[in-house]
């Protein structure tokens, strides 16, 4: 009797755990803008791409009038190309991942050359992935 029991606990547990990991797995093959494409940004565009703020007393304003700190920003784009940093479900006309795929010699080529490391083709496809799968931001507003 002992037994039954056990095993039952066990069987409904296992259907438990067996039905949280499907509806984690439909999420898990989405990129997470904040856990894997924010990291990205801030390690390569961030120094300066930010709201303008006052560095050894000197102001710094955002190059290109582009901000990547805030998903409003993000969307709203730069001087150059307003409105297609990043152009949902398209990546080939979103600038964000574009700029990053350009050779080092392309003016527009990001980071600048000489500015920092080229972003890795591996990372290059999950922002084109995220962009694919509608640039969805999730929870993460950035600053204001
Ligand atoms: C060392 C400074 C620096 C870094 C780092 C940098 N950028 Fe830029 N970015 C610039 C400057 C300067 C411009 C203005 C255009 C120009 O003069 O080339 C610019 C312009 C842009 C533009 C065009 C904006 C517009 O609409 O006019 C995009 C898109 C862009 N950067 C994306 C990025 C991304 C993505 C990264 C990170 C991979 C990055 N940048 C890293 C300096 C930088």
């Amino acid at each position: 009797m002992k037994n039954t029991l056990a095993l039952t606990l066990a069987a409904v547990l296992a259907l438990g755990v067996s039905v949280t990991t499907t509806t984690r797995a439909q999420d898990a093959g989405k990129v997470d803008f904040e856990k894997q494409v924010l990291p990205i940004l801030k390690e390569s565009c961030f120094k300066c791409h930010v709201k303008e703020h006052e560095d050894n007393g000197k102001m710094k304003k955002p190059k290109g009038g582009l901000r990547l700190d805030s998903a409003a920003a993000i969307i709203k784009g730069g001087k150059e190309k307003p409105d297609e940093n990043v152009v949902a479900g398209k990546p080939d006309a979103s600038w964000l991942v574009k700029s990053m795929a350009l050779p080092d010699t392309d003016d527009l080529a990001m980071p600048p050359e000489g500015k920092g490391d080229r972003v890795t083709p591996a990372n290059i496809d999950l922002i084109k992935k995220w962009i694919t799968e509608g640039a969805n931001f999730g929870a993460w507003k950035g600053v204001e």
